[in-house]
């Protein structure tokens, strides 16, 4: 029996999407370590790295994601740099099912493109960002992983049956 779902992946992956449908779909649960990180801060992700700089974000990061892993019967989107720390991710791999998201860099530009609430996107060339991210990450996102889910031209709810 599987505790917890665990989605790990790169921006505009669609973990939060994907997530609350998955959530829905099995009756668990729903946390979004993004959301929980504003809500017990009272201040949005942007905010954070202005004024406590990206440290301090991560430790807000370690603190929640430490709390949600003891949750059972949850599925939990983090955000696209938790596996970065060593720390989380071992905390990922005992925390239950972890489901890597991936898709194409169009995909993850295209998605990203529209919002300003990712502070690391919010350069000059974000897609080149994400190039970089994806090269430096991707080896990690796949430690932790206990599989792989392609979303490039599926569905939402596609992938959802397919990680169900
Ligand atoms: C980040 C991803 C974001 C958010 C923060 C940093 C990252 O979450 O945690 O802006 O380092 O990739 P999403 O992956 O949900 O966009």
């Amino acid at each position: 029996m599987i505790d917890n779902v665990v989605l790990v992946g790169p921006m505009g992956a669609g973990k939060s999407t994907i997530g609350r449908l998955l959530a829905a779909r099995l009756a668990f649960h729903f946390y979004d370590t993004d959301s929980v990180i504003e809500e017990r801060t009272g201040a949005d992700i942007p905010w954070i790295f202005d004024v406590e700089g990206e440290e301090g974000f991560r430790a807000r990061e370690s603190a929640v994601l430490g709390e949600l892993v003891h949750s059972s019967g949850a599925v939990i989107a983090t955000g696209g740099g938790i596996i970065m720390r060593e720390v989380n991710r071992e905390m990922l791999s005992q925390a239950g099912a972890v489901v890597y998201l991936t898709a194409s860099i169009d995909q993850l530009v295209e998605r990203t493109c529209k919002d300003k609430k990712r502070p690391l996107l919010q350069v000059a060339d974000p897609r080149a960002k994400i190039i970089e991210l994806i090269k430096l990450r991707d080896p990690l996102y796949r430690e932790v992983a206990t599989c792989v889910v392609e979303t490039d031209g599926r569905s939402p709810r596609f992938v959802v049956q397919h990680i169900a």
